[in-house]
């Protein structure tokens, strides 16, 4: 029996850039939501503080009424969790390299999340920012927080608090950090393999940081070998298909067989089985797990690796 419907001119573009990201939306897995986070209700206090803000406004994009109060605390801990170290906890840029969002023109611009999601779903990989895996809603919980900061802020481009000491990258401890690779990492990487002379493809410390923090992005061409999401996709028969996965949603699966061939499979409930393996996914999940130290460590020993 054929096991699935063949398409012979699917479009494979589509799979390129940007495929593990839109397919976790589409399995509506979000792994980076922090436990506790809940989908907020409550108006608060709203009204008075609208008016307040706006007489205090002191440029447009800050005439805006404050958002709910129960969305902007639940922005403030996905931020924290998410963004936090790369935009810093005041917003203004983090250890990680993340430009200062209270004078981006994309956050003054935006409104309502919508600038700013595909941002966060991957739009800037290319120039130094990971896709984060986040569903809608949670971006525009983050994005409400992030409003309100801006709105709160004593007015567009307002200098840095002074006394705080430019970010050292380089304050963490080698030792401990190559004690932490060897625990989370060498699973999946060696510092005589792929990693070997890693330090010298990466001489600035801070850029050296972004990667691995990042796992490095796709860039334009294709994704790696290593970073190829497969899938598999067992019949009630127990007939069993694998390959590159290529498209998936509720309804159908489609994957590149080894000899290149596509393979579409409806999908009804559970039936038949489908299992995406995404070798990327435990380096994204690592971000919400690290600490600030485990990074600064992690980052004095992959200096080492000249
Ligand atoms: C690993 C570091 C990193 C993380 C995590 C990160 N960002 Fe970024 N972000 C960057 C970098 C680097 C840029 C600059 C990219 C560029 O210049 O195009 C950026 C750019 C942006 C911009 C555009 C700023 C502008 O004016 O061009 C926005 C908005 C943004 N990030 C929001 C977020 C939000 C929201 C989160 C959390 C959900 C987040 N970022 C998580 C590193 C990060
Ligand atoms: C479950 C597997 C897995 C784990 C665990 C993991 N990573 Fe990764 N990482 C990857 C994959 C896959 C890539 C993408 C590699 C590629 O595209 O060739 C990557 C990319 C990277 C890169 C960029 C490599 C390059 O050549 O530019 C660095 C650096 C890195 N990871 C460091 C780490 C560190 C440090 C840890 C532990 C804190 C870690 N990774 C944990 C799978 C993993």
């Amino acid at each position: 029996m054929r096991a699935g419907r063949r398409l012979g001119s699917f479009a494979i573009a589509v799979a390129v850039i940007g495929m593990n990201i839109s397919l976790l939306h589409l399995l509506g897995q979000t792994p980076v939501a922090p436990a506790g986070a809940n989908q907020g209700g409550g108006r608060g206090s709203a009204q008075s503080a609208a008016d307040a803000a706006r007489a205090l406004a002191t440029f447009p994009a800050q005439q805006r009424p404050p958002g709910d109060p129960a969305l902007i605390a639940r922005g403030k801990s996905l931020y924290s969790v998410s963004c936090q170290a790369c935009h810093g906890v005041d917003l203004r840029g983090g250890d990680l390299g993340g430009p200062n969002l209270l004078r981006s023109q994309v956050v003054l611009s935006d409104q309502d999340g919508e600038l700013i999601q595909p941002i966060v779903h991957g739009a800037r990989q290319s120039t130094g920012m990971p896709a984060v895996t986040m569903s809608a809603a949670d971006v525009k919980a983050t994005a409400t927080y992030i409003h309100s900061v801006v709105g709160s802020s004593k007015g567009q481009g307002a200098p840095p608090d002074t006394g705080i000491p430019p970010p050292n990258i380089l304050v963490g401890d080698a030792a401990a950090g190559q004690q932490y690779f060897n625990e989370k990492c060498t699973a999946c990487h060696s510092v005589a393999g792929d990693l070997k002379n890693f330090a010298t493809r990466f001489p600035d410390p801070k850029a050296l940081q972004n990667r691995w923090v990042s796992g490095g992005s796709a860039g334009r061409g294709a994704p790696s070998e290593r970073r190829t999401v497969t899938v598999s996709v067992t019949q009630p028969t127990g007939e069993r298909a694998e390959g590159r996965l290529i498209r998936i949603d509720d309804f159908i699966v489609t994957l590149a067989a080894a000899d290149g061939t596509l393979q579409t499979f409806r999908r009804d409930g559970g039936s038949p089985k489908v299992e995406v393996h995404d070798p990327m996914q435990t380096h994204r999940d690592l971000l919400s797990v690290y600490t600030d130290r485990n990074l600064h460590d992690v980052t004095a020993y992959l200096v080492t690796l000249k």
